[in-house]
């Protein structure tokens, strides 16, 4: 008897919790990959890529670089360009053929030439070809559409990573003297770190200088605008306070990351949802925070080079053994030099240590202000503003092991 009351309870608790009312009416819209009809402040960004590429609709390539912190709308703008280019092509009688890879999924040349391939043929067959094959198979699919070709590099400093890259060399270079019509590759490269070092110098050439657009990390403005459109297009009318708004950009503005302000908005709205009420409030927009910081400090760090990561080591471990706010960088520079001699790794200068520091507090872990009274020279200090010492401290450590 008791098991059956107990039955019954429960699948009434499950009913329950699948058939209640949620704040969020349009959950799709904060999916990490949903790219809104309308970017927000990003026209600027959007014209230029359109000055850029304009040559396409003469039959003439262009590459262009995208580099910029995360979250930053890299993505994002890429996709809304291309594909605003594609139709607006087409109208025009144009084929262009546009292929979004995300090299940090497919990191060799032969997975990003599949990855592009599947765009005209989704059964392509994974196994069996080789690179020069699949270019020709490429060539062959172009020439029959009359087609030019788009190619987005997502997150491509994964493939450049590899010496034995070739793919970007082989796309610039991709009509071959036997071709009677060209046949015009563009490219756009999207990376968060500087990927000039790393493109060989013939490939290189093929980008302009001034063919890069940067985009900056988004302001407390800016963030408060993203989210509002999110509001409005995921939410039930007034069922978020004013405040919330605000906080999500107070706090996602440290890194400039819209990505992060969604997630944050999207928990809020799931703490909300678990408690039943109807309006989500700041202290649910606090309990996103907590829950999202530590994920969001592992994604980042994974961007970290070694000696970021010893720099930041040294930081959250000053930090906790001595069990002050601040610590100040003669002394973070001396465990930094312990740190790299216990991963076997020599210590670079004092200029590079400071500069690893600058890319560190940009990256948004750590704060550093000159120090006051009492301390001499060009000391400085340095705090971690949000995470726990020993959470960072742990994390990096698993990742330098
Ligand atoms: N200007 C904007 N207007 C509206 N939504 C935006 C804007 N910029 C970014 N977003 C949203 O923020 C999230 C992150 O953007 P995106 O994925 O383009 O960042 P990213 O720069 O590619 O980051 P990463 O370096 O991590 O790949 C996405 O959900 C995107 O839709
Ligand atoms: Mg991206």
């Amino acid at each position: 008897m008791t098991d059956r009351i107990l039955r019954i309870s429960m699948s009434n608790a499950i009913e329950d919790e699948l058939m209640s009312s949620s704040v969020v009416k349009n959950l799709n819209v904060l999916d990490f990959d949903y790219a809104p009809e309308e970017l927000i402040h990003r026209d600027e960004q959007l014209r230029f890529l359109a000055q850029m590429f304009k040559p396409l609709l003469s039959r003439v390539s262009q590459n262009v670089i995208i580099k910029g912190p995360v979250g930053t709308g890299k993505t994002v703008i890429a996709k809304k360009f291309c594909s605003s280019l594609v139709s607006l092509a087409r109208k025009q009688g144009k084929i262009i053929e546009y292929a979004h890879i995300n090299c940090r999924k497919r990191s060799t040349d032969a997975m990003v030439l599949l990855g592009i391939l599947n765009h005209f043929d989704s059964r392509f067959p994974d196994r069996g070809f080789s690179v020069p094959e699949m270019l020709q198979v490429l060539r062959k699919q172009l020439q029959k559409r009359e087609a030019q070709l788009l190619v987005v590099l997502d997150e491509v400093d994964a493939l450049l990573k590899k010496d034995s890259s070739n793919l970007i060399y082989d796309l610039t270079r991709f009509s071959d003297e036997s071709l009677i019509e060209k046949i015009p590759v563009s490219l756009i490269l999207i990376s968060q770190k500087d990927i000039v070092p790393l493109i060989d110098p013939a490939t290189l050439s093929t980008f302009k200088r001034s063919n890069i657009l940067l985009l900056g990390k988004y302001t407390h403005d800016e963030l408060y605008d993203i989210v509002r459109q999110r509001v409005d297009l995921a939410f039930h009318g007034d069922t978020i306070n004013e405040d919330c708004i605000d906080l999500i950009a107070d706090i996602a503005s440290e890194w400039g990351d819209a990505r992060f302000a969604i997630e944050l908005l999207w928990k809020a709205g799931i703490a909300a949802d678990h408690q039943h009420v109807e309006i989500v409030t700041p202290e649910h927009v606090r309990a996103a925070k907590a829950e999202t910081y530590s994920i969001v400090t592992e994604s980042k760090l994974k961007n970290l080079d070694r000696h970021q990561l010893f720099t930041l080591y040294a930081v959250a471990k000053r930090l906790k053994k001595d069990g002050t706010a601040y610590v100040n960088t003669g002394e973070a520079e001396k465990t930094y030099a312990i740190t790299c001699e216990e991963f076997n790794e020599r210590p670079r200068t004092h200029t590079m240590f400071w500069n690893y520091l600058k890319e560190i507090e940009g990256a948004g872990f750590i704060n550093i202000k000159p120090s006051g009274k009492g301390h001499l020279g060009t000391t400085q200090l340095i705090s971690l503003p949000d995470i726990p010492a020993e959470i960072v401290g742990n994390k990096v450590e698993e990742l330098l092991k």
